[in-house]
């Protein structure tokens, strides 16, 4: 009953904020690019992982909790009415949102990172409406990238003047609320991360 009644109250806020990332793109599916020719073009597909939460897990399947093939999902992808482009070859900085469908409502959900102060990766986990998202583009190649403008190598670290795109895409098998998936994880730093599981892979958008 208290985890009905929170998801009620989860999902009535997302309903009634405010939207600022209120443009929306065409709708698309979101698939794999890697040199490991298992993960290679295995779309994304949203995995329950809590009350109204759904990780990016692989739809090939693969892990503890998602052992078999599943549908992959549809996203689209939200901008602001005037948004601001640093660099448009890298491209425009947004949100990736997802419906998640329940019996009464559709409860529109955004990416936002779910970092571990633990360990070197982070999750990225669809949450209702769009509090807290992890601002994300596609490049001119439909390429999802991260943005940034710090050099964190430098002695000391500082803005390098000049916007930089990163690709720091990986699929681990996580562990994130009792949920063991095969999931997207992002990578905190330059090197692989310390998960033995993780694969380097792209992340490109495809129209359905
Ligand atoms: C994305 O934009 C569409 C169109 O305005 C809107 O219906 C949807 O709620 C937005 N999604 C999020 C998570 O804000
Ligand atoms: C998004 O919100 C802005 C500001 O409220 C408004 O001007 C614009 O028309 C909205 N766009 C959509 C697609 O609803
Ligand atoms: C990955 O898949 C794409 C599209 O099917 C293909 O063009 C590419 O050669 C594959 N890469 C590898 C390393 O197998
Ligand atoms: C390819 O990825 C799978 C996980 O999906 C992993 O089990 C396998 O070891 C990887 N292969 C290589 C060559 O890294
Ligand atoms: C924009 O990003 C691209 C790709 O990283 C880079 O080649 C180009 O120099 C950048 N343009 C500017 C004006 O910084
Ligand atoms: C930091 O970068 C700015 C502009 O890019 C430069 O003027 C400044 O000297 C740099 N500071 C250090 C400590 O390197």
């Amino acid at each position: 009953m208290k985890t009905a009644t929170s998801t009620l109250i989860l999902l009535l806020a997302a309903t009634i904020n405010a939207q600022f990332y209120n443009e929306t793109s065409k709708p698309f599916n979101l698939v794999l690019t890697s040199e490991n020719t298992t993960i290679n073009g295995s779309t994304l597909s949203a995995c329950h992982t809590g009350a109204a939460l759904e990780s990016l897990c692989l739809s090939k399947g693969g892990g503890v909790s998602n052992p078999n093939p599943i549908t992959a999902a549809t996203f689209n992808f939200n901008t602001s009415t005037n948004p601001f482009t640093p660099n448009a070859t890298l491209g425009t900085p947004g949100i990736l949102t997802w419906t998640l469908k329940t019996s009464s409502i559709d409860v529109p959900s955004s990416v936002y990172f779910n970092y571990d102060p633990t360990t070197d990766s982070a999750i990225p986990i669809l949450t209702p409406g769009s509090e807290r998202p992890q601002l994300l583009a596609f490049d001119d190649q439909d390429r999802l990238n991260v943005q940034g403008y710090i050099d964190w190598t430098a002695n000391p670290p500082n803005g390098t003047g000049t916007t930089m795109g990163y690709y720091r895409w990986y699929a681990c098998q996580t562990y994130f609320s009792g949920y063991a998936y095969e999931n997207l994880a992002w990578g905190l730093g330059a090197g692989k991360p310390e998960n033995p599981t993780c694969v380097s892979v792209g992340v490109k958008r495809v129209f359905v």
